[in-house]
């Protein structure tokens, strides 16, 4: 983010040193107005009422890629089940993965008790930007996240709220998807943060607050509302709307595939996914490649060792994940025979005791009302 290192003014002939609007003096300015406005407007949070390096921890990683009312619910029976770093270090597999179920990107889960163990074994989280680092699941946002609420330590936490908040106070028309930007507004952000150990606390938080519910995306910014908009050279320069510059993504590969619901005495099958990979070691119903017709999803029930019984149902769905798209065809039909040892065979009771990513919502529901039919 070149521009913000340089000393740009933007009124040209302006008589007064004051009325000089430039990145640096915009920057150096704004932690006074922003901790005013935060302290007063900021949304009540849970996890802005604690200084517990676990809670916020396990905050900001539930608020990766997710919303803030989705996460709402999902916090509070995270720390209800597991109150602590040592309860949830000791968590089975299962119980944890339950309670993730729905939330989506499950290695997160999967990361946190790892680094939950490291943190138990230890006997508590480490203290500084590095330690927090090296830990599974923890990246350069979460670590100056952590560092910062948790332990007033001066470092930045750079998600794209802030990316978006800072290319727009400095009128940045550098491509924020890259890392040397993301990188120069980390430094630029630690270089201003304020002394006082209560300010640099909720600092980052004020900046991302700023960007989720007033400099927000897709749509017109709510400058009218904003804090900092005498300081702000995008709203001057009127840019700010168009502001950030993001390189296009690549196109999500697109993958066919055929579910299954196998109906065998008032049981359907599951199976677990592989421990590597997308969604790994979460259950799903049988599954094969490719958009199968009926003749063909015959033959892949063979395959398995069980004979095709009565056909209830076909049902299509899709979900969209980060690269991959998924479209489904789906079948619901009656099967006799063992069929494979991996197949589990789990009643209605079985079935919800057990976490199915919501990439099978469609299935589940289906799944649950032929057992509940059953019955
Ligand atoms: N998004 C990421 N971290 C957040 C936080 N601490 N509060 C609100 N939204 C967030």
């Amino acid at each position: 983010m070149k521009n913000i290192f340089f000393f740009a003014a933007l009124w040209y002939n302006s008589p007064m040193e004051e009325n000089i609007l430039t990145t640096e003096n915009a920057l150096s300015r704004l932690p006074g107005p922003l901790l005013a406005w935060y302290r007063q407007s900021a949304r009540d949070l849970p996890w802005r009422h604690t200084a517990d390096p676990y809670r916020i921890w396990v905050s900001e990683i539930m608020l990766q890629q997710t919303r803030v009312a989705a996460v709402l619910g999902y916090y509070a029976r995270f720390l209800e089940a597991f109150p602590t770093v040592e309860a949830l270090a000791a968590a089975p597999q299962d119980r944890l993965m339950k309670l993730w179920e729905g939330l989506g990107y499950y290695s997160r889960a999967r990361n946190l008790q790892k680094a939950a163990k490291i943190v138990a074994e230890r006997g508590g989280f480490p203290g500084t930007y590095e330690g927090l680092l090296a830990l599974p699941g923890i990246g350069e946002y979460t670590a100056g996240a952590v560092a910062s609420a948790a332990f007033g330590l001066r470092e930045a936490a750079v998600d794209g709220n802030v990316l978006r908040v800072a290319a727009r106070m400095t009128d940045c028309h550098d491509d924020v998807a890259a890392p040397g930007t993301k990188r120069a507004v980390r430094e630029r952000l630690r270089a201003m943060m304020p002394e006082a150990e209560a300010d640099v606390r909720i600092f980052n938080q004020a900046v991302m607050e700023l960007g989720a519910t007033v400099c927000v995306p897709n749509g017109p910014p709510k400058c009218g509302e904003c804090p900092v908009r005498d300081l702000c050279l995008g709203r001057a320069r009127g840019t700010a709307e168009s502001l950030p510059v993001k390189a296009a993504k690549r196109a999500r590969r697109a993958e066919e595939k055929t579910v299954f619901l196998l109906l065998r005495d008032g049981r359907i099958a599951l199976r677990r996914r592989p421990d590597t990979g997308l969604l790994a070691g979460l259950w799903e119903f049988p599954n094969a490649e490719g958009a199968l017709d009926e003749a063909e999803a015959a033959e892949a029930v063979r395959a398995w060792g069980l004979e095709p019984g009565a056909w209830r149902k076909k049902l299509t769905a899709k979900h969209i994940f980060t690269h991959v798209e998924w479209r489904m065809t789906g079948y619901a039909l009656e099967a006799a025979g063992e069929g494979p040892e991996e197949f589990l065979w789990a009643d209605q009771a079985g079935l919800e005791a057990r976490a199915v990513p919501s990439a099978f919502a469609r299935y589940y529901a289906e799944a649950r009302r032929l057992l509940e039919e059953e019955r």
